[in-house]
This record gives structure tokens, C-alpha cells and sequence, in this order.
């Protein structure tokens, strides 16, 4: 059956969802599930992913928890391996996450390029391993978990936005070398979500929160996630309130800045702080 007749159903489709073990992921894979996909949760914590897979049986959906760490090439051969035997591979979510935020002078190296790693790398090869699967099935879906701080990128940001900026410029390349064969490659920009991520960031120094911008459940994040796919949107901002603000965001990044400086409470100040502080940073600091 072509994907276009059954869209919203998922029965006899596997859909992996890799982040599925938390928030965004968490809450996507429960919504596929409902919809009578299997969902193949992937994430590095054994105790959390086994939880929520059971989370999903519970409520009568199909699940199976499949712990990988996506930083490891073997760990994901052996997702793929797994995956080839669970039937018609429907769709792939890539939602495995990492916030590290902090002013460049005063970025840790090594937890800069694991986010690399986590939020670009593991889902170029993540892509690359279930492409063959992907393409054996009717649906053909791809959706990347991206962020509205790609086209609103606050200072503080470079190492998270980085990676979710590659990831961007993979996906629209990917997009166009699969449309010919049917494919779906889309992208989902969320605002805050509150999940683990965030917890103890969002509110915090680096992560001031300006007006205007609400925080999401997972629920509501997650749910769209499943709408990207079943109605094979290429971009989604969520909230759908906020999607105007993308296009302004890629087109005049200094009106992003000018909003921080009017409506953040000492934004200013706080970068005049900082960058006071840069020169008694880096390797001689
Ligand atoms: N929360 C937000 O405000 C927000 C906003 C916009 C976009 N996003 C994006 O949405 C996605 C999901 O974020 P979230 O907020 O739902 O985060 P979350 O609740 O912290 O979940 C992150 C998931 O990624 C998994 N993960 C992390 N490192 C991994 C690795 N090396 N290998 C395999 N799995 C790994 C985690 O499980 P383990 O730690 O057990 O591996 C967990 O399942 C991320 O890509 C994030 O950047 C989030």
C-alpha cells in the first residue's frame, strides 16, 4: 500500500525514534506508536529507554527498546542489523540531544565537539545505516529534530546552534537527492521544550527567556514531530504561531539581536560583562 492511502495509520510500520528514551523523542515515539507503529526507541540509558518502551506497551502500543550510543559507528551497524529484521521501516526521527551553552572564550573543546558529534555526526550516520531500510519501505519519511535557534541564534548558543545548522544544511542537500525516489526529509524547529535538556539552563544565565516565547510541553513538541511526518512537512516551527518568525530570523539576524537587547532585562550589561571577561579567558587566561 502506497504511503499517500494510509498517511495517518502506521499498522505494519516500524518507525525509530532515536532520543526515544526522553522528552521530544519520548513523547513522538508514543504518538507513532498510537497510531500503530512499532516504535524503536534508541538512546545510550538502558533503565530509561526499557521505561519507556514499557510506558508505550502499557498503554497498548508496540515497542522495543534498542540501547545504542550514537557517538559509536558499531553500536549504530548493529541498529541497522536489528532494524532490518523488524519489517517495513516506515520512518526515521533523529532526536538524540546534548545543550551545552557558555560563551565562546570560555567553551569546554571536548564537550563542544561531542555535541557535534551527538547532534550532527550520529545522524548523518544514523542516516546513512537505515537509508537501504528506509528505501525498501512505502512511507520514506526522515525527520530531524532541529531548533528555532537556527533561524534565531542567541549569543551563548555556538556550540548547540552549530551542529543544528549542519544538521540543517545536511538535510536540505539529503532532501533534494532523495525526492526523486519518494522520499520525505523534514525538519522540526522547536522552541524551548520543557524536558531534561533544558532542566536547570532555560531561566538561566545563558538562556534568558524573552517575551513572546512560550515553553512547550514534549506532549505538544512530540505530536508535532508525528504531523511533520504524516503530512510530510519539509520545515515546522512549533509553535505554529512562531513559524513566521524563521524566514525573518534567516533574513535579518541583527532584528534577533535587537530583541534581546530590548526586551532581556540587562542583556546589554551582561554582554558588556562578559566580554570584559574574554581577555582574561582562553589558552593563556
Ligand atoms: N528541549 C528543547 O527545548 C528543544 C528545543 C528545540 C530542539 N530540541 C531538540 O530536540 C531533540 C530532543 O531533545 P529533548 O529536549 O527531548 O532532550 P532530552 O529529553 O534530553 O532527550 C534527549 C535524548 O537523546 C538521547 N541521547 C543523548 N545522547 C545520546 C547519544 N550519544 N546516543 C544516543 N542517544 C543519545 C537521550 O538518552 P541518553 O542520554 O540515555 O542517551 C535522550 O533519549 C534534541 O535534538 C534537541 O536538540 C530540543
Amino acid at each position: 500500500m502506497r504511503w499517500h492511502r494510509r498517511k495517518g495509520s502506521f499498522a505494519g510500520e516500524t518507525v525509530v525514534v532515536v532520543g526515544g528514551s526522553s522528552g521530544i523523542g519520548r513523547a513522538a515515539a508514543a504518538g507513532f506508536a498510537r497510531r500503530g507503529a512499532r516504535v524503536v526507541l534508541v538512546a545510550r540509558g538502558a533503565d530509561r529507554l526499557a521505561a519507556a518502551a514499557t510506558a508505550i506497551r502499557e498503554q497498548g502500543g508496540d515497542a522495543v527498546a534498542f540501547p545504542a550510543d550514537v557517538t559509536h559507528p558499531a553500536e549504530i551497524n548493529a541498529l541497522a542489523r536489528a532494524v532490518a529484521d523488524l519489517g517495513e521501516l516506515g520512518a526515521l526521527v533523529y532526536g538524540a540531544g546534548e545543550l551545552e551553552l557558555a560563551p565562546v572564550a570560555g567553551l569546554d573543546l571536548e564537550r563542544a565537539r561531542r555535541a557535534m558529534d551527538v547532534l550532527y555526526w550520529g545522524a548523518v550516520m544514523v542516516t546513512q545505516a537505515l537509508l537501504p531500510q528506509l528505501a525498501r519501505g512505502a512511507r520514506r519519511s526522515i525527520v530531524y529534530l532541529s531548533s528555532l535557534s537556527v533561524p534565531c541564534t542567541p549569543p551563548f548558543f555556538a556550540a548547540y546552534a552549530a551542529p543544528k545548522h549542519a544538521l540543517r544544511g545536511f538535510a536540505l542537500s539529503l532532501r533534494q537527492e532523495l525526492r526523486p525516489l519518494g522520499f520525505h526529509v523534514g525538519l522540526v524547529s522547536p522552541g524551548p521544550v520543557d524536558t531534561p535538556l533544558v532542566a536547570g539552563k532555560l531561566h538561566g544565565e545563558w538562556f534568558p527567556l524573552p517575551p513572546g516565547i512560550p515553553v512547550l510541553t514534549a506532549e505538544r513538541a512530540g505530536e508535532a514531530v508525528v504531523r511533520a511526518v504524516v503530512n510530510r512537512r519539509d520545515e515546522m516551527v512549533v509553535p505554529r504561531r512562531l513559524q513566521a518568525i524563521a524566514p525573518v530570523g534567516y533574513a535579518f539576524p541583527r532584528l534577533v539581536e535587537r530583541y534581546y537587547h530590548l526586551t532581556v532585562r540587562g542583556w546589554r550589561q551582561r554582554l558588556a560583562e562578559i566580554a570584559a571577561r574574554f581577555s582574561s579567558w582562553g589558552p593563556e587566561g
